[in-house]
Parts: structure tokens; C-alpha cells; sequence
């Protein structure tokens, strides 16, 4: 059996990731800690609940104690917890720095302890910043614009020194914008997909021309399990989707497939520093032998669909108090 340490396991792309990996591979148990903060939901795994392979574990990755127990029972670390939203990076840097940072730093330091056999650092495309024309490669300079992306290259770079420092099997990934089921809905798609399915405004941000190299959830949590298995020792991998849209163009997808008017479109106030254009070349993975499987259009029509059939998931996190906050904090109409 390989053991893995999933942080984070309870959000967005953790929970997809301990389902793709429990479905399969029939040798794998996992270990799930998370914290269970806003973004955290053990809704999102429900159904492997009785899995006898997997186990939950409700707690910090900042608890040195706990994490240096749960350290000793497992092979494999794959560390996706993070605070993740950039509005709330803003609004809020401190719990950003805490967890990805020195919560990453908890983490390596108990891998480095326990000997363990490989950690995999869930960085972001974010790191490297806007780029007008061209992609990134993984060689580039990172030029973070965020409090998230800052924390985030915080991370990323201190898991790559202690691969170089201490010997740690640690292996980077850079993804570029993740969707698909059990995604927060603070997000673009998410946000939009429900807003539109309830007739209330999409709050578009700026001029809505700002570009997101967009990926189905699955395909990254597939690249993952290709890094973890044939990825080099402290090197970094970008992986993407393929797939670059202005925020426009994802609008009006959504409220074409939902049958929806376009003056449900509200442009408003812009975010703080919004990076333009995010674009990874994803060549040094594809060399490897990997690139992502899903169609586009045929991956959002279905994660659409998701959303439709499952209101109760995302209906009870909409009434947050967060989110109420939220509307009036970011969505001053322009
Ligand atoms: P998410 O916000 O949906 O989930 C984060 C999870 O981490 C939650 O379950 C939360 O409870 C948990 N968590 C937060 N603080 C914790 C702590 N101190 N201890 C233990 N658990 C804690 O995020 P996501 O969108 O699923 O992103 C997962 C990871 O992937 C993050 O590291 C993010 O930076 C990275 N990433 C995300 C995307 C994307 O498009 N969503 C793209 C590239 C990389
Ligand atoms: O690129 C990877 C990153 O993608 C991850 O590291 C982050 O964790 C993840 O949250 C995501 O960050 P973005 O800032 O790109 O995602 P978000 O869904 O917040 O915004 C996508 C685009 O949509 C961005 O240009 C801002 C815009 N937007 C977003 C919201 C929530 C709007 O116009 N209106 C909105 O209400």
C-alpha cells in the first residue's frame, strides 16, 4: 500500500483529487487533514466516506505535533492546503501567510524528519504574475502581484530549498485556473454559473478582458498523479489547460448553455491589482509524456450541469455571511 498525507483534501481540487486517486489506484490509502475553514466542506466527499482506505482528520497544517504524527503513519505528501481566493488576499493577507507559508514550512520541516518519499508542493501559475504575449516557462522570474500569489511563491520556494538544502524529494506543479464539481462559489465560473441559475447580476470585474488559461479539475488532479510518479526531484512542472478565455468569453458561454439574458451582465469596480493574463508553456510536462484530456467547451457544459443538479451543495454556502459581506465589498457597480 503507498500512504499519502492529502492536506487541504476538503476544498475544491483536494477533495476531486482523493476521489481520482481512490478510483484509481486500488493500492493508495489517504490521510486527509484539513482544517475545515470556510472553504473546507465535508460535503465534497460524502460518498467515499466509508471508503476503508481513506481516513479524515480535522486539524491544523501549522500543528507541528500533529503533523509530525501523522508524518510518521505515511510515504507521500501532497500539500493543496492554502487559503486560495485572491479577493479575500486583499481584503485579508494574514491567514494567507500563516497557512501557505508557515504552514507549508510545518510541513517540510516534518517530511525532512520523517523521511519522507516524496512531497509534492501544489503551487500556482499565479507565481509568475501577468505576461501580455507568450507563456511562462518554469525558468522564469516569479513576479507574484497578490497577497495569495505572494504567499504562495513563498511557499513554492521554500519547498524547492529544501529539496536543495536538506535532499527532500520535493516536486513542484504550477497549475493554471482549475474548474469543474465542488468549486467554491467565490469564484469565476462557479459564482456566475450559480448567480445566472438564480437571475442575479454577474459582477464582472474591470473591462472583463482579463485571460484565464482554464482546466478541468480532473485533468489536473490526473497531472498531479503523472508528476508524483514520473516527475524529476526538485523540479518544478507547469500544468495547464490549453485553454486561455477572457472572463467575457466564459460570461457568455455560461448564459448561452443556461438560456439566460446577457443583461444579467453587471461590470463593476475592479479587483486591486488584477493580473491581466495568465499563460504557462506546459511543454517540459508534455516531454515528459502528459497533457490534459478534456475538451473545453464540453468539460464547462458539464460542470454547468453540475451546478444545476446540485443546489444543495452550493446553495447553503451562498448565504454565508462572507458572501454578504462580500457583495458589498467587490461588487460597487461601475
Ligand atoms: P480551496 O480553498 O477550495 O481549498 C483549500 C482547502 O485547504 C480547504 O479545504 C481548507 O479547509 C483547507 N485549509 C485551509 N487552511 C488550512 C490549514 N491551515 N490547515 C489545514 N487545512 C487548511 O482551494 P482549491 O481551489 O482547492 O486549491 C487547492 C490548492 O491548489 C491551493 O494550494 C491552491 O493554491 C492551488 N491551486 C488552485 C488553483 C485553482 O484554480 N483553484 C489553481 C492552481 C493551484
Ligand atoms: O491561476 C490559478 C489561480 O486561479 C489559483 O491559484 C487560485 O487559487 C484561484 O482562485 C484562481 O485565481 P483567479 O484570481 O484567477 O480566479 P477567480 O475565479 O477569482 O477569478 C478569475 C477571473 O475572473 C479574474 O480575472 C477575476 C475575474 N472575476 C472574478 C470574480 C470572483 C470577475 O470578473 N468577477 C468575479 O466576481
Amino acid at each position: 500500500m503507498k500512504r499519502y498525507l492529502v492536506t487541504g483534501g476538503a476544498g475544491f481540487i483536494g477533495s476531486n483529487y482523493i476521489r481520482y486517486m481512490l478510483k484509481k489506484h486500488r493500492d493508495v490509502e489517504i490521510i486527509n487533514l484539513d482544517k475545515l475553514t470556510y472553504a473546507g466542506n465535508p460535503d465534497n466527499l460524502k460518498d467515499i466516506q466509508t471508503d476503508s482506505r481513506y481516513k479524515f482528520i480535522k486539524g491544523d497544517i501549522c500543528d507541528e505535533v500533529l503533523v509530525n504524527k501523522i508524518m510518521t503513519e505515511i510515504d507521500f505528501v501532497v500539500n493543496f492546503a492554502a487559503e486560495s481566493h485572491v479577493d479575500r488576499s486583499i481584503g485579508a493577507p494574514d491567514d494567507f501567510i500563516r497557512t501557505d507559508v508557515f504552514g507549508t514550512f510545518v510541513l517540510l520541516e516534518a517530511a525532512r524528519t520523517n523521511k519522507i518519499e516524496k512531497f509534492i508542493q501544489i503551487s500556482t501559475d499565479e507565481v509568475y504574475g501577468s505576461i501580455d504575449k507568450g507563456s511562462f516557462t518554469e525558468n522564469d522570474p516569479l513576479m507574484p502581484s497578490s497577497p495569495y500569489s505572494a504567499s504562495k511563491t513563498g511557499a513554492d520556494r521554500l519547498a524547492f530549498s529544501y529539496f536543495v538544502t536538506y535532499d527532500l524529494p520535493v516536486i513542484i506543479t504550477r497549475c493554471s485556473n482549475n474548474f469543474g464539481p465542488f468549486h467554491y462559489p467565490e469564484k469565476l465560473i462557479p459564482l456566475f454559473v450559480t448567480n445566472a441559475i438564480e437571475n442575479k447580476n454577474l459582477p464582472i470585474y474591470g473591462d472583463g478582458k482579463n485571460v484565464r488559461d482554464w482546466i478541468y479539475v480532473e485533468d489536473h488532479c490526473d497531472g498531479v498523479d503523472f508528476v508524483c510518479q514520473n516527475g524529476r526531484l526538485g523540479e518544478v512542472y507547469n500544468i495547464g489547460g490549453g485553454n486561455e478565455r477572457t472572463n467575457l468569453e466564459i460570461t457568455d458561454r455560461i448564459l448561452k448553455k443556461l438560456e439566460k439574458p446577457q443583461s444579467l451582465m453587471t461590470f463593476v469596480k475592479d479587483r486591486l491589482g488584477h493580473d491581466r493574463r495568465y499563460s504557462v508553456d506546459c511543454s517540459k510536462i508534455a516531454d515528459l509524456g502528459w497533457k490534459p484530456k478534456d475538451n473545453f467547451e464540453e468539460a464547462l457544459d458539464k460542470t454547468i450541469s453540475w451546478f444545476m443538479e446540485n443546489n444543495w451543495w452550493w446553495k447553503k454556502l451562498k448565504n454565508g455571511e462572507y458572501m454578504e459581506y462580500y457583495k458589498q465589498q467587490y461588487k460597487e457597480v461601475v
